[in-house]
C-alpha cells in the first residue's frame, strides 16, 4: 500500500522508521518531512496547514493511508477534510481534537463523565478568575483555554503569581486569542507520566507510557521545553496500573466522545499525574508525544500499520501489543539558546557514525545545504538507545551523543535519571 505521513519533527522520523519497517508499505510519502525522514520516505514539500494541496497529492499518487503528526493541523479540520473526499486518514476530526485544543472544552467533558482529574473552573472575566484562585489558595494552576505551544499552563506557587498569570493570559493576551478563556484549577502532586492509547471510535487499546523530560537544564530546572529526552517503559507502571488508567480515564473518555458525536480515531496522549488518589489527567493531547514516540516506535515490536489502519477504519483493535523487553531512552540534542532564542544553519557532524550498533538517530529540526546536514530548529536531534536495562540504554544513547557536534549544541546530561532512582 501507499501510506501518506504528514509532518516533520522527530515524532514522524520515529513514524516514518517504524512504517517503513511493515512489509505492507510499498511507498511512504512524507509532507513535508526532513533529511532524516528522507531516508524512508519520499519527501513532497507540501507544509501541514495546506489541507488542500494534502488532499489533491493523496488523490495524485491514489494514497491508501494517511497519518497525520502534529496536532495543529487535526485541532484545524484536516482528518474531517480527507474524510469528505473518502480518503482513509488515522487521526481524530476537529470536533474531538478539541481535547487538545480547548482546555475549557477537556475539562467539561472530564466533569461530565466524572473522569478524574483536577478541580477547576473556567473564566472570561479577568476578576472572578482572580477570585476564584483567592477561594481555592496556592498553589494552583493557570492555563490558558487554546494551542499555545506546550507553554500555556502556568503553575503558580503564590496568589500574587497567579494574579500575574491571569493578567498576562486574559489581559495582556500572551498567548493571544488562545488566553481568552482561562482554566484555573487545583495543584496536583505526584509523578507525572505520559500514556498513550490508540482508538477507534468506539474502543481502544494501551500503546505505551513514557516519562519524559521538560525543563531545559538538568535537575528539572530552567524553563520548559517541547521535551529534552523520555525513557520507557516506566519503572513501576505496571499492568494493574494501566488497567486502571483504560478503565477509568481512556475508555470513558472514547466512549464519552462517541455519545457526544465526536468519535475519537487517532492517537490518545492522556498527560497524567500518578497521586496518591489514582491516577488523574492533566492533560489531553491528540497525538503521539515528541520524543516520547521515538522511544516507542524504538520499542514496539509489531507491525504498526495495521494497527493504525484498524483504528482509522474503526476496526477492532488487539486487546494489547507486544513490547521488546529492553527499555529505550531518547536523549535531545538542542541548539543553544532554545527554548529561547537560536542560531540555524549550523553544520552538524557525527550523526552517521551516532547511528549504530541499534542506535537511531532521529532527526527534528534539521535541513539541507549544500549537501550538508545544518540545523534547522530548536530540538535538532533526537538520540535513541535500547538496552539491557535503563542505565545500559542510558549509557549507550549518551556515548553515541558523544559523537555528535554542532555549534553550541546542548543537551542534558540527567535523562533518565528518576528510572535510575527506582531500579
Ligand atoms: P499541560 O499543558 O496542561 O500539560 O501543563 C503543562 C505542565 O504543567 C504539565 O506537564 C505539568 O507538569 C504541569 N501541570 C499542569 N497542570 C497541573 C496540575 N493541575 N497540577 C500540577 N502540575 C500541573
Ligand atoms: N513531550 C510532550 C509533548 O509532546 O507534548
Amino acid at each position: 500500500m501507499k501510506v501518506l505521513l504528514v509532518g516533520s519533527g522527530g515524532r514522524e522520523h520515529a513514524l516514518a522508521f517504524k512504517i517503513a519497517q511493515s512489509p505492507l508499505v510499498d511507498t511512504l510519502f512524507a509532507a513535508p518531512g526532513n533529511p532524516g525522514i528522507a531516508r524512508h520516505a519520499r519527501c513532497v514539500p507540501i507544509p501541514v496547514d495546506a489541507q488542500d494541496d494534502l488532499v489533491k497529492l493523496a488523490e495524485r499518487e491514489r494514497i491508501d493511508f494517511t497519518v497525520v503528526g502534529p496536532e495543529a493541523p487535526l485541532v484545524a479540520g484536516l482528518a474531517d477534510r480527507f474524510a469528505e473526499r473518502g480518503l482513509l486518514a488515522l487521526g481524530p476530526g476537529a470536533k474531538a481534537a478539541q481535547l487538545e485544543g480547548s482546555k475549557a472544552y477537556a475539562k467539561r467533558l472530564m466533569a461530565r463523565h466524572a473522569i478524574p482529574t483536577a478541580r477547576f473552573e473556567t473564566f472570561v472575566d479577568p476578576e472572578e478568575a482572580r477570585r476564584y484562585c483567592e477561594a481555592l489558595g496556592a498553589p494552583l494552576v493557570v492555563k490558558a483555554d487554546g494551542l499555545a505551544a506546550g507553554k500555556g499552563a502556568i503553575v503558580c506557587t503564590t496568589l500574587e503569581e497567579a494574579a500575574r498569570a491571569t493578567r498576562a493570559c486574559m489581559e495582556e493576551r500572551v498567548f493571544g486569542a488562545a488566553g481568552t478563556t482561562v482554566v484555573v484549577e487545583e495543584f496536583l502532586r505526584g509523578d507525572e507520566i505520559s500514556f498513550f492509547a490508540l482508538a477507534n471510535g468506539t474502543d481502544a487499546v494501551a500503546v505505551g507510557v513514557a516519562q519524559d523530560h521538560k525543563t531545559v537544564f538538568d535537575g528539572d530546572r530552567g524553563p520548559n521545553t517541547g521535551g529534552m529526552g523520555a525513557y520507557s517503559p516506566v519503572p513501576g507502571f505496571d499492568a494493574t496500573l494501566e488497567r486502571r488508567v483504560m478503565d477509568t480515564i481512556v475508555r470513558p473518555t472514547i466512549t464519552a466522545l462517541a455519545r457526544e458525536g465526536a468519535p475519537y480515531r487517532g492517537v490518545l496522549f492522556v498527560g497524567l499525574m500518578l497521586t496518591a488518589d489514582g491516577p488523574k489527567v492533566l492533560e489531553y493531547n491528540c497525538r503521539w508525544g515528541d520524543p516520547e514516540c521515538q522511544v516507542i516506535m524504538t520499542r514496539l515490536d509489531e507491525d504498526i500499520v495495521p494497527l493504525l489502519v484498524a483504528a482509522a477504519k474503526g476496526a477492532p483493535l488487539p486487546v494489547r501489543v507486544a513490547w521488546k523487553p529492553e527499555p529505550a531512552v531518547c536523549v535531545n540534542l538542542v541548539s543553544g539558546g532554545y527554548p529561547g532564542r537560536y542560531p540555524t544553519g549550523l553544520a552538524i557532524e557525527g550523526v552517521e557514525t551516532a547511528g549504530v550498533d541499534g542506535v537511531e538517530v532521529f532527526q527534528a529540526g534539521t535541513s539541507e545545504r549544500d549537501g550538508r546536514l545544518v540545523t534547522a530548529g530548536g530540538r535538532v536531534l533526537g538520540v535513541t538507545a535500547t538496552g539491557r536495562d535503563v542505565r545500559d540504554a542510558i549509557a549507550r544513547a549518551y556515548a553515541a551523543a558523544a559523537k555528535i557536534k554542532f555549534d553550541g549544541l546542548h543537551y542534558r546530561r540527567d535523562i533518565g535519571y528518576r528510572a535510575i532512582a527506582t531500579t
